[in-house]
């Protein structure tokens, strides 16, 4: 694995910045366009494998971001995509086969629980969920043909944090792939690769590019895994666009200091909700009561910017409490700088069935709050007010 010596925040900016050029544009060019002359047809050849072939397959825009997130995860390389959903599907679908098996936490954003249920075994491969920090019941799920052990830490919606040391060991004694959605741990927040885990993955929409205003997603590997994936995504066509990619770039180089605000936010925002009389549940990795808070303490270097609670009520009135915010503003999706309130029964987790969502303590009082950089006390006031909604339970009069 390649050798990393700047810290996070120097990534983000200089990432892949070769530091000793000089001459040249400070801002990462946008190479728009589709395909790349050459001199003869021996060049030809040789431009295959390279980023300025056809944009299909490589694009020197494309590359800057793809080195940049390689360098923040701490790996040999990294590839860009369409999407999240992309860099999952395009990633799954290269490294596996028909008649392999796939282990996956119960508790993975509910388009993957789609996928790898209800798309996956169309193309002959299986996959077994267990309990997300039950480790007990992943090594019972392994079987001859398994390949995968999927992972995604924090969780969406209830925050769980999974123990890497733990989960890379387990795939590494059974011999498995490993690969873990981050979304919600940033790079910034935590370094999966650091104990082990052969791929990371970003939907780029959220942290990585931190605006609200792209859809991308982004996968960290080893070379070999990258390669594989990289022939694949060429024949899918799951790519990015140039100046999609040049706004990836724009949005990494504030990651670090988004990330360190919404962490100082979401904190705060945990911290009040937690005293409040009109919620009854607070999911917040660093919560002292947290189930994994010992683990979140030790392998994050940050809480993050996700807080989930359910309201002391109904879901009806969790969704009078969402319509009462006016700072987070009423919209699905994460890691912006604006903070976002959704009800994940309604829409991240829309697609899974009732008593699966049941089971993963998704429950229709349930609020996702995506903290943004705005002032912390403005957001808590937003939150007071809007709490005001829950209906004050009846008292009934006797006599
Ligand atoms: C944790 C997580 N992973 C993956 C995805 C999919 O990413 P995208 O919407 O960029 O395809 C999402 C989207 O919300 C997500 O929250």
């Amino acid at each position: 694995m390649k050798r990393h010596t700047h810290h996070s925040e120097t990534k983000a900016v200089r990432g892949a910045a070769n530091l000793d050029r000089k001459n040249g544009p400070l801002a990462t060019p946008i190479f728009q366009t589709s395909t790349f002359e050459v001199t003869d047809n021996d060049e030809q050849l040789r431009a295959t494998h390279t980023d300025q072939f056809y944009t299909r397959y490589g694009n020197p825009t494309n590359t800057v971001a793809e080195n940049t997130i390689a360098e923040l995860e701490g790996m040999d390389a990294a590839l860009t995509f369409a999407s999240g959903m992309g860099a999952i599907t395009t990633t799954i679908m290269a490294l596996l086969k028909s008649g392999d098996h796939i282990v996956a936490q119960r508790d993975i954003y509910g388009g993957v629980n789609k996928f790898l249920s209800q798309w996956l075994p169309k193309m002959g491969i299986e996959t077994t969920f267990v309990d997300t920090t039950e480790y007990e019941q992943h090594v019972r799920a392994i079987r001859p043909n398994t390949k995968l052990l999927y992972l995604e830490s924090p969780t969406n919606p209830t925050l769980r944090v999974v123990d890497f040391k733990k989960v890379a060991a387990l795939a590494k004694q059974h011999k498995l792939l490993s690969m873990i959605d981050a979304t919600f741990g940033t790079p910034i927040n935590q370094h999966p690769a650091e104990f082990g885990i052969d791929l990371v993955m970003h939907s780029g929409t959220k942290y990585l590019s931190g605006h609200t205003d792209l859809i991308c997603g982004a996968v960290a590997g080893r070379h070999e895994l990258i390669k594989r994936i990289w022939e694949t995504r060429t024949t899918l066509g799951n790519c990015m666009d140039p100046h999609a990619s040049w706004m990836l770039v724009r949005g990494l180089k504030t990651l670090a200091v988004r990330v360190a605000r919404q962490n100082e936010n979401a904190q705060r925002v945990a911290e009040f909700l937690v005293e409040h009389a009109k919620v009854r549940k607070v999911h917040y990795p660093f919560l002292k009561s947290h189930p994994q808070y010992a683990v979140a303490r030790e392998q994050m270097a940050g809480g993050g910017g996700m807080v989930s609670f359910e309201v002391e009520g109904t879901g009806e009135d969790a969704r009078r409490v969402s319509e009462a915010m006016r700072l987070f503003t009423l919209a699905p999706s994460l890691g912006g700088v604006e903070s976002l309130v959704s009800i994940p029964v309604l829409t991240s987790h829309a697609m899974i069935p009732a008593e699966e969502r049941a089971r993963m303590g998704v429950t229709e009082h349930l609020l996702r709050l995506s903290v943004g950089i705005e002032n912390a006390d403005d957001l808590i006031s937003d939150l007071d007010h809007a709490l005001e909604a829950v209906a004050t339970p009846q008292t009934v009069q006797v006599g």
